[in-house]
């Protein structure tokens, strides 16, 4: 069970690692729990690359040219790194593929529910593309969620990590062939143990108070609230 109490103070973030390999035990509990995040109407738009070797992990620092060298130093001392990517669009062939699954997978009681929420999904799909015209970032917002509900993953198995938005996506799209396959990179996340000279341990947590952050509607007249 995760101590939330102690996961409030701790820093969440890791800026070095210390190059040990992590066990492939944890490795493949995550990835496991990765394959069942949820995503809104089940969409699955997302995927993942995996790179653990240090030619792999190179190939993903090449993407950190151009202004995001900081970044760099926690790719080459993770132990694997995760290149979260999201679909550019939905084809038909990617709904068909979900749709046989569920169906394998037995998610529906019958034809009729079945066929509803296929016909939903397709509205929602076409409320995204045509109405909100959302769908890019809609997509992505299922793979952001996917890399919170990981960063808590990982520290339920006491693994460090750091999420990295400082990268170049169009090297890295580039690097991978991933618009060939209709895919683009989102966003990174690096897994390993953290090296107890990480700097950022000497550095204070900051957060803006529980006065700016919440609001309690049942505490009066919320129009007078600070902002
Ligand atoms: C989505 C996301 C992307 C981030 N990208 C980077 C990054 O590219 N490089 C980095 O060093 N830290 C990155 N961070 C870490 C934040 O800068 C850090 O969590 C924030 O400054 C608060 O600092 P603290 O976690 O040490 O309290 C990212 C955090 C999140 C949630």
């Amino acid at each position: 069970m995760i101590d939330l109490d102690e996961l409030s103070r701790s820093k969440h973030v890791t800026k070095v690692f210390d190059s040990t390999p992590l066990a492939q035990s944890k490795i493949d509990v995550l990835l496991e729990f990765l394959l069942s995040v949820p995503t809104s109407l089940n969409i699955q738009a997302s995927h993942y690359f995996i790179a653990a070797s240090a030619p792999s992990r190179s190939r993903i620092a090449k993407a950190m040219n151009g202004g995001f060298e900081a970044n760099q130093v926690k790719i080459d001392t993770a132990s694997h790194v995760i290149v979260f990517c999201t679909r550019m669009d939905v084809p038909r062939e990617h709904l068909t593929k979900v749709f046989e699954r569920e169906h394998a997978d037995h998610k529906f009681p019958d034809d009729e529910q079945e066929q509803r929420w296929r016909e939903i999904v397709l509205a929602g799909l076409d409320m995204h593309i045509h109405d909100k015209k959302d769908l890019s970032h809609w997509l992505e917002k299922q793979t952001y969620m996917a890399l919170g509900m990981m960063m808590m993953a990982a520290a339920a198995v006491e693994v460090d990590a750091t999420p990295m938005e400082g990268f170049c996506a169009k090297a890295l799209d580039a690097e991978l062939g991933l618009r060939e396959r209709g895919l683009t990179s989102t966003v990174l996340l690096a897994l390993g143990k953290q090296d107890p000279a990480d700097w950022i341990l000497k550095v204070l947590k900051s957060r803006l108070p529980r006065s700016q952050t919440f609001t309690f509607l049942d505490d009066g007249d919320v129009r007078s609230s600070p902002g």
